[in-house]
């Protein structure tokens, strides 16, 4: 069975409470429920993961390898500034996709820079909680192409 790692970023827990103009209303709990169906439907096992603390995110990151064959991470404010998180991502060698809820290229320019993006397969932006079911099947056709 294909294994994925799945991370959540600084403030992700508040997601549900914090700004639903930009993130919505759907809480991080939602989210995960949704995230393992995805993941049942598709015969994947996945491991949750939040964290606000950068080095707790390296560490999980880092024990993708030898478990996970892909990695889902959203690295909030992270992504726009944390080399240590995108070093990490690139140490692991792991097919990645990189998530954002809201569209960060129409919101303010510092968020338009990311750290991580060069070191991820890609991107999926602006789709709400939907980002993370799609970076599953995204995933799958990676995993299942390349092996
Ligand atoms: C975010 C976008 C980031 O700019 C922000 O700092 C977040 C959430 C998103 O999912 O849209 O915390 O990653």
């Amino acid at each position: 069975m294909i294994k994925i790692l799945v991370v959540h970023g600084p403030n992700l827990n508040m997601l549900g409470r914090r700004e639903p103009g930009v993130y919505g209303v759907e809480t991080l709990d939602q989210i995960n429920v949704r995230i393992e169906a995805k993941a049942t439907e598709l015969e994947m096992e996945v491991r949750l993961f939040q964290s606000n603390i950068e080095g707790e995110i390296v560490g999980a990151v880092q024990s993708a390898v030898g478990w996970a064959q892909g990695i889902v991470i959203n690295p909030g404010a992270y992504t726009h500034y944390s080399i240590a998180i995108r070093d990490a991502i690139a140490a692991t060698g792991l097919p990645a996709v990189e998530v954002h809820l809201s569209n960060v290229h129409a919101r303010e320019k510092f968020r338009r820079r990311s750290m991580t993006a060069p070191v991820v397969t890609g991107q999926i932006v602006g789709f709400g909680g939907d980002g993370y079911v799609l970076a599953l099947d995204a995933l799958k056709r990676i995993i299942e192409r390349e092996s």
